[in-house]
């Protein structure tokens, strides 16, 4: 490791889902290269991932976008002084094939190796940069999880409340698909409701005033599904409309109990990540009640909102930077619960 830690050179993977993707990092923000291989079009005809086409599609794509991501940042791999890798949650076959591959590479390089969660990358990245974390009340809404957390700083997470069902990303593609749009349909969707009536209909804003920070979305779908089944668009009126007043409702919740909660913890800072960040609709009513309640919010760019390695390697040059380092019988774990055996609260 370097001895000024600002100039450590950082490579990691990402292979959790259906995007291959590596970056180089120098210290916590001097991305030196950030490069995506998206499957989507592969899995589309599926309707959703297929594990073992991503990790087949992994283990192909990841030798040349290593090198590729080398090229770019113009170093070569005997320059970089840390690897990382996602170790979880996602897909069994997907995470094997990132964290070996990383594990090879840093073995080889007789470097040190870290198994990062997917989770923390996602998390901290509202922050991509900062050399340290500020207390915040986090929201990660992506396709497979949604999450609330107090992060008192680096590694102090306590989760506040998640999904009890569908993540958020999730009811927005499987209304998208309900819809008839192309998978994935978040981001679809989000454009059509650009142009629709959010008041055109009420659909359920489950579990507002539940008395927890937990989540439910599956409820909304199901409603949807019902609505569509007694009133066809676009006889019943355009699709927009539909799209707007499901993007309402899903929104609703996600701001009104985020807020809350941030007022609960006495917290002004909010963190927003994930796929779903992006929202055009999520992004105007986090800003307009940060306004109201003098709060301040940071929302991942749109690159680092989606899948990536960026992110990755970002949560691991902090971890590098509190001295942690992973063993090289380190294995994958599927399940998200690693998150919360390893968060620290007090
Ligand atoms: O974070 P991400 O890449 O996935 C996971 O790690 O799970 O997020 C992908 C999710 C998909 O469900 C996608 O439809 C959704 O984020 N998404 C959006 C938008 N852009 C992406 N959902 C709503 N509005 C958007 N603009
Ligand atoms: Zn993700």
């Amino acid at each position: 490791m370097k001895a000024d830690f600002r100039e450590s050179l950082c490579l990691a993977v990402e292979t959790s889902c259906d995007e291959t993707a590596v970056a180089i990092l120098r210290g916590f923000g001097g991305t030196m290269s950030s490069l995506v291989s998206s499957q989507v079009a592969l899995h589309a005809p599926f309707g959703g991932v297929v594990p073992e086409v991503a990790s087949r599609n992994h283990l192909h794509d990841l030798p040349a976008l290593v090198e590729s991501a080398l090229e770019a940042a113009g170093v070569e791999l005997r320059q970089i002084d840390s690897f990382a890798a996602t170790g979880g949650p996602g897909l069994a076959p997907a995470l094997l094939v990132g964290l070996s591959y990383t594990k090879g590479l840093a073995l080889g390089a007789r470097k040190r190796f870290l198994s990062v969660n997917h989770m923390e990358g996602h998390l901290l990245s509202p922050f991509f940069g900062r050399d340290s974390i500020p207390e915040h009340i986090g929201l990660i809404v992506s396709g497979g999880h949604t999450l609330l957390l107090h992060v008192r700083g680096y590694g102090r997470y306590q989760i506040i409340g998640r999904t009890l069902d569908d993540a958020a990303g999730e009811a927005f593609d499987k209304v998208a698909k309900l819809l008839g749009l192309p998978y994935p349909g978040g981001a679809v969707l989000d454009r059509l409701a650009e142009n629709g009536n959010p008041d055109a209909f009420q659909f359920p804003r489950s579990m507002l005033h539940s008395g927890n920070f937990d989540f439910s979305f599956s409820g909304i779908k199901t409603a949807i599904r019902y609505h569509l089944e007694n009133f066809p668009v676009p006889a019943c009126g355009p699709i927009e409309d539909v799209c707007a007043s499901f993007r309402e409702a899903v929104v609703d919740v996600l701001v009104q109990k985020t807020i809350a909660c941030a007022r609960l913890h006495d917290c002004k800072t909010i963190g927003i990540s994930g796929g779903v960040s992006a929202n055009q609709l999520l992004q105007r009513k986090f800003l307009h009640s940060a306004e109201l309640e003098n709060l301040n919010v940071f929302f991942a760019t749109p690159s680092l909102s989606t899948d990536n390695a960026a992110m990755i390697a970002f949560a691991a040059q902090h971890a590098f930077a509190h001295g942690a380092h992973s063993e090289w019988d380190a294995e994958i774990t599927p399940s998200l619960e690693w998150f919360s055996s390893k968060e620290k609260t007090g």
